[in-house]
């Protein structure tokens, strides 16, 4: 049974697919915990609802990003993560987080990297008018949205479309794309440890 541990900053959207697919596929994992680096993400409640434990570690109360990552790697390795699941967690790491989760950290990233790393995504996209956009889990290393690329769901970008119905599309396919990539992790399908 492996753990997991889910970061996020805001809504959680992504954390629920994952816990919903956890439960309905039978996943041999669960979620260990669930936290957060803003007492006020929205997707708390609805972790807490599932009866996962929560936490947050806010970055507020620490003045450098080394002292705030170090109080986060201490609170996420209480959980004893086999993969630590970014959904949605807003944060730049310091290379020192990323190190110590090498080859058990995934992120998902709004865009078909490497187009689009950073901000703002849907409005990179329709700014480059793309014909295509959409989403991509991938390892997480030092360099911010540059890890090995481990699956991604595509949406062609239609006449008419602006910020809002691109993010709204885009986030529908992450919410298949992010438990799926999980599932096969967990599986064995995908191994972290050989992508570089
Ligand atoms: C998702 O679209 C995710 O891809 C994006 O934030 C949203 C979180 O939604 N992540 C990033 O932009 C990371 N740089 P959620 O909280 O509802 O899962």
């Amino acid at each position: 049974m492996k753990n997991i541990v889910i970061l996020i900053s805001g809504r959680g959207s992504n954390m629920q697919a994952i816990v919903a697919a956890a439960t309905s596929q039978h996943w041999d994992a669960r979620i260990t915990a669930v936290i957060s680096n803003r007492q006020e993400a929205e997707g708390l409640a609805f972790a807490e609802q599932q009866g996962i434990p929560t936490a947050v570690v806010s970055n507020k109360q620490y003045s450098t990003r080394s002292e705030f990552d170090a109080a986060l790697q201490a609170q996420i390795d209480q959980f004893a993560p086999d993969l630590v699941v970014l959904a949605g967690f807003m944060r730049i790491l310091t290379p020192e987080f990323v190190q110590h989760y090498a080859g058990r950290m995934i992120n998902i990233h709004p865009s078909l990297l490497p187009n689009f790393t950073g901000l703002h995504t849907h409005r990179q996209a329709l700014q480059a008018a793309v014909s295509e956009h959409g989403a991509t889990v991938h390892v997480v290393t030092p360099e911010l949205d540059h890890g090995p690329i481990l699956g991604q769901a595509r949406i062609p970008v239609i006449a008419g479309d602006n910020e809002e119905s691109l993010a709204a599309r885009v986030l529908e396919q992450e919410h298949v794309l992010y438990p799926s990539v999980i599932k096969q992790i967990i599986d064995g399908t995908i191994n972290l440890r050989d992508q570089h």
